[in-house]
């Protein structure tokens, strides 16, 4: 999947702005509060979801404007497409000139992973991170997964009921059993998804992160579960959880308690790694998402990544100009210096919405 061309109206602080994009490294660079992440922004959004930074649709139409219009001109599938976003109260796309009547509608037909520095979180916060980190990717390429995720949460939010009323109605404990049940069915079920996604994972992060680090550390990410190994084990921990999750009135065993153990040199990237580190565990996890879904889908996503050269060396930064083979980047920063190692590709300037190729 390639970008070729963008073109933005009355997006955020732009007005009319044209960018022709090289097929690997896009640059875009300029002070702060410039419009560096409004075009990643941009482009996000032909991916069908909402605003990474979870903005309303109507807060991306420029203030003094009533509407907004991007185009892109994309080469996917064998052949050059077009997609424009009309952009007011909400939205709507034009795909190859056939209409859909919400943006949403055309997810799955333009590919593109996001970095942004909130996700310096799957590293360094709580488990709920990581899970989400896993389920986005897995809601994206099964839909299966979306409707065994939506059963499980339902049978855990009829337990967790169920935990609440059993101290006044002891009889209802009987009900707890088939809840259960159905806990066990569809965890299993999810945390199975889940452990063969990171294997997927891992079969690209290792190599991105060795890059990363000029060969010099070695990272690992392995799936932690509170619920055993399989339904079976999962339906007895429910059960011996029981007593104490009456007392807590929630469900302490499950894939929603999960997490994803990364580890650098042996040791947890969380407690133990540099700033330098976590950055680049996270970018690596992002990367190998990236190639996950290429594997999966046949489509090689772009990635879109915000302010990532921050807090890295330059030898990890030359990496990242120069070593992320066969996909293309946008990658925005506000250090020029940053991208003297770059060998190919094209770097924008940007000042206040105006846009200029170096
Ligand atoms: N709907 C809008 N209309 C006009 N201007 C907007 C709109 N939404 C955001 N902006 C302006 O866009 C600018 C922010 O752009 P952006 O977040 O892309 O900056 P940036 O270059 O990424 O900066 P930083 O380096 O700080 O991340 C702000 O000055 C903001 O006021
Ligand atoms: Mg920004």
């Amino acid at each position: 999947m390639i970008f070729k061309r963008l073109e933005l109206q009355n997006f955020r602080n732009f007005d009319n702005e044209v960018l022709e994009f090289d097929n690997g490294m896009n640059i875009i660079y300029g002070q702060n509060a410039q419009g560096k992440t409004n075009i990643l922004e941009s482009l996000w959004l032909f991916t069908g979801a909402k605003s990474f930074r979870g903005s309303k649709d109507s807060e991306l139409v420029k203030f003094d404007a009533v509407k907004a219009k991007i185009k892109l001109d994309f080469y996917d599938d064998g052949r050059d497409q077009d997609c424009v976003i009309n952009i007011e109260k909400s939205r709507n796309a034009v795909l190859n000139g056939v209409e859909y009547s919400s943006a949403s509608a055309i997810a799955g037909k333009i590919y593109a992973i996001v970095f942004s520095p909130n996700d310096l979180n799957i590293v360094k916060d709580g488990p709920v991170h990581r899970r989400k980190f896993m389920d986005t990717c897995l809601c994206q390429l099964y839909p299966k997964y979306i409707s065994t995720s939506r059963r499980y949460l339902k049978a855990l939010d009829q337990r967790n009921s169920i935990l609440k009323n059993l101290k006044f109605n002891p009889n209802m404990e009987e009900f707890i059993v088939d809840f259960e049940k159905e806990l066990a069915v569809t965890g299993s079920e999810i945390i199975g998804y889940r452990k063969r996604y990171i294997e997927a994972i891992n079969k690209f992060l290792s190599k991105i992160y060795n890059g990363l680090s000029d060969g010099k550390e070695e990272i690992s990410a392995e799936y932690e579960t509170t619920a055993g190994d399989n339904e079976a084990e999962f339906l007895v921990a429910l059960k011996n959880s029981r007593y104490e999750d009456m007392q807590t009135l929630s469900t302490s065993v499950g894939p929603h308690r999960d997490d994803l153990i990364i580890k650098i040199n042996g040791i947890s990237a969380r407690s133990f790694g540099s700033q330098g580190q976590k950055r680049s565990a996270a970018l690596g996890l992002k990367l190998s998402e990236s190639a996950v879904i290429s594997e999966v889908t046949g489509k090689t996503p772009v990635a879109l990544l915000d302010d990532v050269m921050s807090e890295l060396d330059t030898s990890r930064q030359n990496y990242i100009l120069n070593h992320i083979k066969g996909w293309q980047v946008f990658l925005t920063c506000c250090d020029i210096s940053n991208t003297e190692g770059l060998k190919n590709g094209k770097i924008f300037e940007i000042e206040n919405g105006k846009l200029k190729q170096k």
